[in-house]
């Protein structure tokens, strides 16, 4: 009996998976989920015109999925049934939050169903007990906005249109990290749809073994509906100094210089530094453009940056602003184009352990002498992200996926590429990059911040050789059929 029963079950399987297979067709996947979501969800066809005003559109396209339908769900209980649409039909299924996500591994997700978390979009901050849940595709900006009116803080990125959810499940790092880690650090509980199709609420008390892997790796588990964080009271009454000045080229010895006496353990807690360097033909050549965050007072930052103002920088500014704009003012509003859509985005990136100035010195030579035989190559800027580890180490290792808690700067190799036929030659010279930092990085072999990572890299490299088994199984677990797998995944384990 029980043997006939499941052949009974494996035979249903098997038609409704040839159902799904032959009919090929978008529009099938359209009828059988708009009669199974609840009214109010929109699902469409990914080739109807509706697609690009209606869906949250991405920001980088030079590797962009491709999707054949397209859904917006409205309540976790539909996204469950899309996932369980998934295991049944074997379609496959990537979640949209903001769109920022960029890495080349994207690029291999065809066809297939965009659950656009859009509907997923509000953000609650209880002062008393300070916490604030957010729903999957909140923006940083709105975050932001939200702490700020309430005193409150947590590490927010430095662009202000990325998803917020999925900006955490990366781990999470901005200048307030100095301060408190991750924001993946700062989380209570999480909504969850598993790769198995169950909705769950996880946190340290329920499947904590997840919980554990959703800091830091929680793209690869499922799709997260809700997070809810503990959030801070305000630093320096909201406000923020950011202080951003430019250097000559030649300054760059003595810049690298100064910024290694800033690493490691000579980092206070209240500073951040994003820096980057590129080829500028107004101001000469290659120029050093550093952007300083300070969770104080003007006067305690001034004085700690003293050096680099001795070097009299060119159009030094100080600015004294609520701590939600630091991404529009850092680096003289450089970082806005992250708010830009459709762009040719070239991604590398490198994790560095040390700062050895005198790769850095050839490395900077080496991009000065590329860009004047090959001028187009100037539009690879580096940039350079240093957040004290104090933060970070207030967090045991084993507390989340994310490996990075000694001191690390984030080197990122990118260019906006004026054209997609551009895109090859500017990735063969970003990763020529790549490789000459990594020389000095203070490690033998690549390691990379997996929201950074180009795509290319080894599981080992953005997982670390730590945490790769054990975020492994608890992907076996949760997602045994692997339909979280499209951004920088782990790799599925064979038993
Ligand atoms: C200009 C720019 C600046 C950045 N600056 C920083 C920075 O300062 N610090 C930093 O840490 N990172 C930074 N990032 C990286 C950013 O955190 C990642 O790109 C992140 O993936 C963006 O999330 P998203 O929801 O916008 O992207 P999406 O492309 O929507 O998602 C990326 C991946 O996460 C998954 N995902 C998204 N939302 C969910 C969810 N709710 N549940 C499950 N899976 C989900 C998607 O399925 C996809 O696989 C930056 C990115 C850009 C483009
Ligand atoms: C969706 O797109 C259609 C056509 O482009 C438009 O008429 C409609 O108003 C849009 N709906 C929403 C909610 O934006
Ligand atoms: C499901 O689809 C993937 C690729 O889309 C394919 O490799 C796999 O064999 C399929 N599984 C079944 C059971 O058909
Ligand atoms: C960088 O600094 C070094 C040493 O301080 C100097 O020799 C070199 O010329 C500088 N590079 C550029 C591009 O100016």
């Amino acid at each position: 009996m029980a043997t006939l029963w499941s052949l009974f079950v494996v035979v249903v399987a098997y038609l409704q998976l040839a159902r799904a297979i032959s009919s090929n067709s978008g529009r099938q996947i359209v009828q059988d989920l708009s009669a199974q979501l609840s009214s109010g969800s929109e699902v469409i066809l990914a080739s109807d015109a509706s697609y690009a005003n209606n869906f949250t559109q991405r920001f980088s396209v030079s590797r962009p999925p491709s999707f054949s339908v397209a859904v917006k769900p409205v309540s976790a209980v539909d996204v469950r049934q899309v996932v369980q649409y998934a295991l049944r039909t074997n379609v496959s299924i990537l979640a949209t939050g903001g769109g920022h996500g960029y890495t080349w591994s994207l690029g291999r997700h065809r066809g297939g169903i965009d659950i656009d978390l859009s509907n997923f979009n509000t953000i609650k901050i209880d002062s008393a007990a300070n916490t604030m849940t957010v729903g999957g595709s909140v923006r940083s900006q709105d975050v932001a906005a939200a702490l700020q009116a309430a005193g409150k803080e947590l590490p927010v990125g430095l662009c202000m249109c990325v998803g917020y959810t999925g900006y955490t499940l990366g781990g999470g790092i901005g200048p307030y990290s100095g301060l408190y880690g991750t924001a993946a650090d700062n989380l209570i509980s999480a909504e969850i749809i598993t790769g198995q199709g169950e909705l769950l609420t996880v946190s340290d008390k329920s499947r904590s073994d997840l919980f554990y892997g959703l800091k830091g790796a929680g793209f690869n588990y499922g799709i997260v509906t809700s997070l809810k964080f503990r959030v801070h009271p305000a630093t320096n009454s909201g406000q923020t100094i950011v202080t951003n000045m430019i250097f000559p080229g030649y300054l760059n010895g003595t810049v690298f210089e100064l910024i290694k006496s800033f690493f490691g353990p000579n980092q206070p807690k209240e500073l951040g530094i994003a820096l980057s360097v590129g080829y500028n033909e107004a101001m000469g050549g290659m120029v050093v453009i550093i952007g300083f965050v300070y969770a104080g007072s003007e006067k305690a930052s001034t004085e700690l940056l003293r050096p680099f103002f001795d070097l009299n920088p060119i159009n030094p500014q100080v600015l004294d602003v609520p701590t939600d704009q630091v991404p529009r003012v850092i680096v003289y509003g450089a970082t806005l184009s992250g708010c830009n859509k459709n762009t040719q985005f070239v991604p590398y990136t490198v994790n560095l352990y040390k700062v050895d100035v005198p790769n850095l010195i050839k490395v900077v030579e080496y991009m000065k002498s590329e860009v004047e035989a090959n001028p187009e190559l100037g539009h690879v800027i580096v940039t350079w992200t240093q957040y004290a580890s104090a933060g970070f180490k207030k967090f045991a290792d084993g507390s989340a996926a994310f490996p990075y808690r000694d001191p690390t700067v984030f080197v990122q190799i990118n260019a906006y590429a004026p054209s997609a036929e551009m895109v090859p030659v500017i990735s063969d010279y970003a990763g020529r990059l790549r490789e000459r930092f990594q020389r000095g990085s203070g490690r033998s072999r690549l390691e990379t911040y997996v929201h950074f990572a180009h795509g290319d890299e080894t599981h080992e490299a953005m997982y670390s050789t730590r945490k790769l088994l054990s975020l492994s199984v608890l992907k076996a677990v949760y997602d045994p059929r692997g339909l979280f797998s499209w951004y920088n995944p782990l790799p599925a384990l064979r038993y």
